[in-house]
């Protein structure tokens, strides 16, 4: 090998030829769009033709051709059992090299949750030859001392003849095996590691995110788990990884009190049997490329290296398997109250005055803006830290922010994962960011120790090196700098799976063309306009439709024209890289066995798995950890730039634990009526991942939204608790004031939404102290309705709040069920009118009228809510008066509860609970703790469902005559008024009681 080939194979590369052109950037304006300069070819972001494993039928089948292991030595103790396994017959090296001896390390950690660790044996805390997910990123709680007295799940091992080593985990209060690899082979290899479990037919799945599907995963999926910049394809690998699934099993109770497990689906409206369910958890915490085979006997975990380190949570309830897996990786942060107002979002808001234009059009059409948002058109060329000097100049900034925090609104900027490499040759390209990261070592590598360099939007670009504490150091510095010239109030965490646009270290070498376009056309561009509409736009806006669609067969025409002299020479097969294992030596850029990854080669679109750490570590080892990284270091910059205030964070790629410093959106959905509909699934299965915090791009991002849409999606994402309208560069405008009946309907939602904050926000305290949901799948709120096991078109906020949205073009009803109303154990109430929901006449389901513009919302019998008004800021809400509203159960009793605190201290120094409690007649306030900013007057009482006018319409609080009450026969409500001048007019001074 000659030096040049020597030192080329060193890159992380293949490395692309580009013609040495160049344009020199100066520090005048950049505009949105970008100006003529060298486009980094397409070529660049293609990798190796790659088929996978899952649908190669001539890959080899690891059961099928490796020995297996044999546990040795086994030694139990009072907290678990360890083990030698040694592999039982001659090594199979199908997809990696095979690991001869292993440690299996069983904890009993809880009386709920058991921990079951392989590893290497020559693995040693020394000697870490293998690259084993560190504490430092992601929590590997151990042991609780004294915390566990006996454990409700059973660890039970075998070597079996054909198969070896095999292990049962077993909950010995049910009797149920929840995981078993018995009579399957362990696979464990430097490249591959498989286990297979039984699975009962038609088993439930929840989690093993990010994809877009429905909530339940079925029996017939392979969920891929690498992080990916890629627009939300259906079934596929997206941004965010989330090793984790809830399983639930129903089971039919027979009347000699036996239960039998439910195998069939079951037809709600035809069935009279009775169920109960349990539930458990498994969490196989390991960062690597991951594949979980859902098939209909078996799931089968595949992961590209790493470690067997699974948790497994007994339950038995759905919230009981929440509590004990974010016990081990976290609560979810506590966030702003502000968050939970209105955020305005899009790419294409071009300077501060057409961003505070859009501001003042939600002033003027009367709708609540809590939040704008500036996307990548904010930079001065696409630069982290660095405003454009004249678009977003900082000086007309700080006073636009100014007038924003006046009016109690936030600004929050997108902040991207890439840091650009200036130009060498051009003097006045210099970028301090990238210099200070630079001269810290904060970057990552190429494996010859050069700067890895890829390309997103600013042109030839770095990574910051998050297993560097100089990188965690220097982005904080950014971080507190950038806040001085400009006082955000959040962030938005952007590209960070990580993205990068070519294959390899693209920019080595080609600095002096930079800055350089991306290799595809950005959305706008000529060429690259967006035809696309809802369904059924043909329908609603046949002209516009018709015309669309006309322009778009043009240009499908020239397209065709242009390309049909390069298919014609194209050939049909195609031949694919496959590769295989080397002894000692891992190939990590193209392993052997190839994970169905949406981009392909695992280079593609990314930082390439070769590229390396300061610390030798190499990305493919990490990979889905950089998203996760760079929140929690944007946590820390946030905290020391805010001192004191809870970071506000929303970010695209996201791992197990990144609940606890941020929250997530569905990134790059498209304006479509069925990924409004995902966004339901989406939104259950990030509960169950512990970020809360989640919603979509409401309207669509991808795409133009229509009138219809955008109507339905503005109404439905108000019950999100992340509330943003977000859209494309380029696509038709999409803000709640552009349509007369989206306003309408946007004041309408956001009405509820604002009278729910109060209850909104104790969720959310209760998610971050204890580990509960906020958004809630019907099956969890009743685990006993094996109907409801992929129920996802509606939802529950909390325990008391019903959405039954619309989902469907040109729907003017909606079919949706009451869960226990049938049966009698559930009531609900309209919340509109407050009038109890009546019983379907036939089955179960009911046919809700939902013309556009209504969201059918109901409250669950058996709660109280403390309720504030709607304002034009959540600031201002806080300023209202509050109103109660009870809403008996069946038994007359209803309960609920407040938390409340300024809303934004990371750690306030006075909270206070209220707990209400009400009962025939009787309404009790106990007010603990002495937050005092929230005792405002009472206005109102409402109590819904009293059958008959009560016999005395005098209300006494605390003994005291006060207000009146009104009863109205129709809708079956006591309405008691006139309330605020009781209590002193600071309703949660102290206890009450209302008779
Ligand atoms: C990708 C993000 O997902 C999207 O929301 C954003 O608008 C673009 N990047 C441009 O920054």
């Amino acid at each position: 090998m000659n030096l040049v080939t020597f030192l080329t194979s060193l890159l992380a590369v293949p490395c692309l030829a580009v013609p040495q052109t160049s344009t020199a950037a100066s520090r005048a304006s950049t505009t949105t769009s970008f100006a003529a300069q060298f486009t980094v070819p397409a070529s660049a972001d293609e990798g190796a033709t790659l088929l996978p494993n899952i649908y190669d039928p001539t890959a080899a089948d690891a059961q099928a051709e490796c020995p297996g292991y044999n546990a040795t030595g086994v030694k139990t103790s009072s907290t678990g059992l360890t083990a030698h396994l040694t592999l039982a017959g001659s090594a199979c090296n199908v997809y990696g090299t095979d690991i001869h001896d292993l440690d299996l390390t069983v904890e009993y950690q809880t009386d709920k949750r058991l921990h079951v660790n392989i590893r290497p044996s020559h693995v040693s805390s020394q000697n870490q030859s293998w690259y084993l997910l560190s504490t430092d990123y992601v929590p590997a709680p151990s042991q609780e001392d004294g915390k566990m007295t006996t454990s409700d799940l059973t660890f039970s091992w075998a070597n079996t003849a054909s198969t070896g080593f095999g292990f049962n985990v077993t909950r010995n209060s049910t009797g149920d095996v929840l995981f078993s690899t018995t009579g399957t082979k362990l696979v464990f290899e430097n490249q591959f590691i498989e286990l297979v479990t039984h699975q009962e037919e038609n088993y439930n799945l929840y989690g093993l995110g990010e994809v877009i599907h429905g909530l339940r995963l079925g029996n017939n999926l392979t969920r891929t788990i690498y992080a990916a910049d890629v627009g939300d394809p259906i079934d596929m690998n997206i941004y965010g990884s989330h090793p984790f699934y809830l399983q639930t099993k129903y089971f039919e109770m027979g009347n000699d009190n036996r239960t039998t497990l439910v195998t069939q689906p079951v037809d709600s409206n035809n069935d009279t049997a009775n169920y109960t369910s349990s539930n458990h958890g498994v969490y196989f915490r390991n960062a690597h490329g991951m594949e979980v085979l859902l098939r209909s006997d078996n799931v089968t975990w595949r992961t590209l290296g790493g470690s067997i380190d699974l948790y497994f949570f007994s339950g038995p309830t759905q919230p009981d398997v929440t509590h004990q897996y974010l016990d081990v990786i976290g609560q979810p942060v506590l966030q702003n109250y502000w968050g939970f107002g209105f955020h305005q979002c899009r790419w294409g808001y071009e300077n501060w005055t057409v961003t505070e234009g859009v501001v003042d059009n939600y002033a003027k059409f009367g709708i609540p803006l809590e939040t704008i948002w500036n996307d990548i058109d904010y930079m001065f060329q696409y630069r982290d830290f660095d405003n454009d000097p004249v678009r977003f100049n900082y000086t007309d900034g700080k006073a636009f922010l100014q007038r924003l925090h006046d009016r109690g609104q936030h600004y929050v900027p997108i902040i991207d994962s890439a840091i650009y490499a200036p130009n060498p040759d051009n003097q006045s390209d210099a970028y301090p960011t990238f210099n200070d990261g630079n001269d810290t070592n904060s970057f990552i590598l190429n494996p010859d120790g050069s700067l890895y360099i890829g390309s997103v939007w600013p042109g030839y670009t770095v990574f910051p090196d998050w297993l560097t504490s100089s990188a965690q150091a220097w982005w904080k510095n950014q971080l507190v700098t950038w806040h001085q010239k400009i006082p955000i109030d959040g962030a938005w965490i952007d590209m960070s799976e990580v993205s990068s646009f070519c294959v390899g270290s693209c920019g080595t070498g080609n600095l002096s063309l930079n800055p350089v376009h991306p290799p595809f056309k950005l959305p706008g561009e000529p060429g690259n306009i967006i035809y696309d509409y809802p369904e059924g736009f043909n329908l609603t806006n046949a002209t516009q439709a018709a015309s669309a669609a006309s322009a778009s067969q043009s240009q499908a025409d020239a397209t065709v024209t242009a390309s049909s002299t390069t298919v014609s020479g194209s050939s049909s097969s195609t031949s694919y890289l496959r590769t295989t294992p080397t002894a000692g030596s891992r190939n990590v850029n193209h392993p052997p066995y190839v994970i169905n990854n949406v981009q392909g080669d695992l280079a593609v679109h990314a930082v390439s798995p070769n590229a390396t750490h300061h610390n030798g570590v190499e990305e493919y080892d990490v990979h889905n950890l950089f998203g996760h990284q760079i929140l929690r270091a944007t946590y820390a910059g946030l905290l020391a730039a805010r001192p004191g205030k809870r970071p506000f964070i929303i970010g695209r790629s996201t791992f197990a634990g990144s609940g606890a410093v941020a929250g997530h959106w569905g990134g790059d959905n498209m304006s479509k009526f069925y990924y409004m509909y995902f966004s339901i699934p989406q939104a259950l299965s990030f509960s169950l991942f512990g970020i809360p915090m989640f919603g979509v791009d409401t309207c669509g991002f991808n795409g133009n939204s229509d009138e219809e849409l955008c109507n339905r999606w503005m109404q439905l994402s108000a019950f999100f608790p992340f509330y943003r309208n977000h859209n494309t560069l380029s696509a038709n405008p999409q803000e709640a004031y552009v349509w007369a009946s989206v306003a309408d309907a946007t004041r309408a939602a956001m009405a509820v939404r604002f009278q729910l904050l109060p209850y909104l926000y104790t969720l959310f305290y209760n998610a971050h102290a204890r580990g509960d949901t906020v958004m809630r799948a019907m099956a969890w709120e009743f685990p006993d309705d094996p109907s409801l096991a992929d129920a996802d078109r509606q939802f529950f906020l909390g325990p008391s709040i019903l959405v039954t949205p619309v989902l469907t073009q040109g729907a003017t009803t909606v079919d949706g069920v009451f869960p226990g109303l049938v049966e009698g154990t559930d009531v609900y109430y309209d919340w509109y009118n407050k009038t109890p929901v009546s019983k379907p006449t036939a089955g179960k389901n009911t046919t809700i009228d939902a013309p556009l513009g209504h969201i059918p919302v109901y409250i669950r019998g058996g709660a109280v809510l403390a309720t504030q008004q709607m304002a034009m800021t959540t600031r201002d809400a806080r300023n209202t008066s509050w109103s109660i509203v009870v809403a008996p159960g069946v038994d007359g009793t209803a309960a609920g509860q407040l938390y409340l605190d300024d809303g934004e201290s990371q750690d306030p120094n006075s909270t206070k609970t209220v707990d209400l409690t009400a009962r025939m007649g009787s309404l009790n306030v106990t007010v603990t703790g002495d937050y005092s900013g929230l005792d405002l007057p009472l206005a109102n009482i409402t109590i819904l469902g009293v059958q008959s006018a009560p016999p005395s319409n005098v209300v006494k609080i605390n003994g005291e005559t006060v207000g009146n009450s009104t009863y109205d026969s129709d809708t079956k409500t006591l309405f008691i008024g006139g309330l605020e001048r009781s209590l002193g007019g600071k309703v949660w001074a102290g206890n009450w009681t209302l008779s």
